[in-house]
């Protein structure tokens, strides 16, 4: 099967650079590193987690030693709560000893929190080291892998520090989807369709047929068919598409952009998913699938300001129904989670900017929304959901 091809150049800086996607590409990962590093590079780390690195770090080793490098492996425990500063810096200690010159590189092979992790590790060691990234995880796929975010979570926040860093590339091996485990493709699934509500109907639509194909049952043996593997890829091409070309249009988030094309349209549905992921302690949730909750929030709250038509709200609860089940809201407090707002990221500038819809495909950016209207679209939610 053929592979799909997204590059990103980031406006102002010399080199663009590609994100491959297909099934089966780790296999031939060290030759693709090999061409994005080019002949100077002699040594890599590979960043990874015990669970990834048990299913695909032999490949990858085996595929970037017979490309010529010098391999060794730092491997952070399972789990957001360990994408942390301790962690980063015993990273930057294996990176060390190591001897990576800045002609080296690091890889990161896991989901987001491996992703980011690394990414920021190498953002600051030498001030910037080379960094390759390969996702297997369907949000790291369409979302963090893309548009150089990296960071660590701290007792401030969840990612309030950290660097933007772009990769060199990114190598998107979609049957490593095969196994991941279910309520991950659901949390991945809620971010594509996130990225469809802002994009337009056309990726909406093409998030929503590959729903039907995935079914009720959300077969894990699925995934690996050869019938599902070609929609997969068109799919997750597409969504790098479009994420592309808001990074490359605002690759730091300009804090002063409020406009459709503004990198912050990328946090639609952010807003009560942050909230709901602070109020039950980061535990209850998966990222992506409070991100779920999240455009429904948004979607009700774009209403309410008679913004979006209740046949597109309607079809939000739609597709986000046929991602998968999402972990109950009944022990959620309304209240609480108003109170969880004011930690956004977002509401350090004093105010909360709530990216809504005006429209599916059209996102505006708001930052006069009172309470009441807010606390309403919440209730809704809980009350239509439960
Ligand atoms: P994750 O990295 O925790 O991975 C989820 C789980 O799946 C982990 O247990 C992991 O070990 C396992 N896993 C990964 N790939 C697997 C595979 N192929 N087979 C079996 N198991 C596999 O979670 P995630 O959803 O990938 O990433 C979430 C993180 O991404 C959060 O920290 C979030 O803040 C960050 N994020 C960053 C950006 C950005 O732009 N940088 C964007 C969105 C999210
Ligand atoms: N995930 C949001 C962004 O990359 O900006």
């Amino acid at each position: 099967m053929s592979t799909r091809s997204v590059k990103i150049g980031i406006s102002g800086r010399p080199s663009e650079y590609e994100i491959k996607i297909g099934p089966g590409l780790l296999g031939g990962s060290g030759t693709w590193a090999r061409k994005c590093l080019g002949k100077g590079a002699a040594k890599i780390v590979v960043v990874s987690n015990p669970t990834v690195f048990k299913l695909y770090g032999e490949q990858v080793t085996s595929s970037l030693q017979a490309a010529g490098f010098a391999v060794s492996q730092f491997l952070i425990k399972d789990g957001e709560v360990h994408k942390n500063f301790r962690t980063a810096e015993s990273a930057l200690k294996v990176f060390s000893e190591a001897k990576l010159s800045r002609t080296d590189a690091v890889v990161a092979l896991g989901g987001g929190v491996v992703g980011d992790l690394a990414g920021f590790a190498g953002a600051i060691y030498l001030r910037g080291i080379t960094f390759l990234q390969m996702p297997t995880t369907l949000l790291s796929m369409i979302d963090s892998s893309v548009g150089g975010k990296t960071g660590v979570n701290s007792a401030f926040g969840k990612n309030l520090i950290g660097s933007f860093h772009q990769p060199s590339g990114v190598l998107i091996d979609t049957a490593t989807l095969a196994t991941l485990p279910k309520r991950e493709v659901t949390a991945g699934l809620c971010e594509a369709i996130k990225q469809g509500a802002i994009s337009g109907k056309p990726l909406l639509d093409q998030t929503g047929d590959l729903l039907t194909l995935y079914g009720n049952e959300k077969d894990s043996a699925l995934i690996s068919n050869l019938g599902f593997q070609i929609p997969l890829r068109d799919l997750i091409a597409a969504q790098i598409a479009f994420k592309a070309q808001i990074v490359t249009g605002d690759e730091r988030e300009s804090s002063t952009r409020l406009d459709g094309k503004s990198r912050k349209i990328l946090n639609f549905g952010h807003t009560l998913a942050h909230a709901l992921e602070k109020v039950t302690d980061y535990k209850y949730f998966k990222h992506g699938e409070a991100v779920g909750y999240g455009i429904l929030f948004a979607a009700e709250l774009s209403k309410s300001l008679a913004l979006l038509d209740e046949k597109s709200v309607n079809l939000l609860y739609d597709v986000v129904h046929r991602a998968g089940t999402l972990p109950a809201l009944g022990n959620i407090d309304p209240q609480e989670v108003f109170e969880a707002f004011k930690f956004d990221k977002k509401y350090l500038s004093g105010s909360l900017q709530m990216v809504l819809l005006k429209g599916i495909g059209k996102p505006v950016i708001r930052t006069d929304i009172s309470p009441a209207p807010i606390k309403a679209a919440l209730k809704k939610l809980l009350r239509k959901w439960a």
